[in-house]
Formats: C-alpha cells, structure tokens, sequence
C-alpha cells in the first residue's frame, strides 16, 4: 500500500513538472485588474460583478503594424496586457506584418509555444534545438500554412516575396513574452561589457562595440 502511495505521489510531482505551462483556471475567468494591489502570478481578478463585453474584447488587430524599422516587420501582441479577459487563461495570440523581405528577427518565447499561421505571402521560418545538437529546422511556407515554434527555441520568420505578408500566431500563455537576441545581448540595460560579448563571440571589441551602438 505505502509503495503504491509512493508511485502515486512520485506519478503526481513528475506529472506538475512535466506540465509546467500557465496554471489552469480555477474560475470562469478572472478578468485581469493591473490596479490591483495583490502581487500574484498574473494579475489579481476584477471583481466579476463588474466585468463587461469589453473586458474580453480587442479591436486593435484591424490595422497593418507599422513595419517601418531596421528589419521591415512589426508584431502586434494581444497578450494579457492588452486583453485582461485573458487573465489565467493559458492562451494569448499576435498578429506579424512584414515588409518585402522583412525579417521577424531571432527570438524566443520565454513562457509559450507559437502556433504560426500564415494569412498572406510566402514566409521562410526556423528554429534551432537545444545545445549541443543546435539543430536548425527550416521550412518555406505558403498562405494558410501552419508551423509550430516549440516553447523556448530561437525562431524567426523572413518574407521572402516581393510582396507584404501578413500571418497570425497563438501562443500558449497568457504573458508569452519575447527575448530578442540581438536586443538581449548587444542591447541590455546596463550594457554587458564588451570583452565578456568579445570572448564569446570570438570576435574583436570593435565588432561588439559597433552593435551594442546599433541595439
Ligand atoms: C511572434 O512572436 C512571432 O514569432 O510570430
Ligand atoms: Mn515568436
């Protein structure tokens, strides 16, 4: 009996490990209150009497994101932030623009994985696995194409066509967040010292010093 128990608990802390993702509601929602005084994982619930249609509401995806920047593309997010009905819900989502050529730069998703759909043009996409393997996969997709960055990876997505693309991406949390490399690495607040990125980049103080002016 005390072995099976011990299976059993064992069975249960592997299993919470193994789905760690956004905690599952305990509620039909809890619309998130950013005033709220409580400190929680996520946001402290709006009073459910007072919630209203606008609460799971977000009209903002109606327009283009406006594309003009270095690499020719703009992520437009409906996270918790911008809709609080998200709150605790484990779901999120992002409209991409990208310019002829624009490039969605390498990034990841500290919290999520992305369910990539692509709405209109011709988009290039990869990831890269976990070290030492470093593989990369790579696919060249067409409108109405579907491709999943796994949690965590580097992924980026190029338009390869002369013409604008535009593709939709749900993400499984409320709060995905996004590491950009090169803003994470030659971008930080306050800077990483330039022979720290020197060593690690092989390369000369001069090269890190030209893209830490960049980022
Ligand atoms: C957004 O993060 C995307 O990769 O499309
Ligand atoms: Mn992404």
């Amino acid at each position: 009996m005390a072995r099976v128990l011990g299976s059993f608990l064992l069975l249960v802390v592997v299993s919470s490990v193994a789905m760690a993702t956004d905690p599952s509601p305990l509620q039909d929602f809890c619309v998130a209150d950013p005033s709220g005084q409580v400190l929680v994982n996520g946001f402290a619930c709006k009073n459910p009497s007072l919630v209203q249609a606008d609460d799971f509401y977000f009209g903002g995806l109606r327009m283009r994101g406006n594309t003009s920047n270095p690499v020719g593309s703009k992520v437009s997010p409906v996270f918790v932030d911008q809709l609080p009905g998200l709150n605790t819900l484990g779901i999120a989502m992002a409209r991409v623009d990208y310019e002829p050529w624009g490039l969605n730069p390498p990034h990841f998703h500290p919290r999520a994985t992305e369910l990539f759909t692509v709405l209109e043009g011709t988009l290039e996409v990869g990831f890269v696995t976990s070290n030492p393997e470093n593989r990369f996969i790579t696919k060249v997709l067409q409108k109405g194409d579907v491709f999943v960055f796994p949690m965590r990876l580097v992924h980026f997505q190029r338009n390869i066509g002369n013409t604008k693309a535009l593709a939709v991406s749900t993400l499984s949390s409320q709060n995905p967040g996004i590491v950009t490399i090169a803003n994470a690495v030659f971008g930080s607040k306050p800077a990483i010292s330039t022979d720290i990125l020197a060593k690690a980049f092989q390369t000369g103080n001069d090269v890190i010093e030209n893209l830490q002016l960049k980022f």
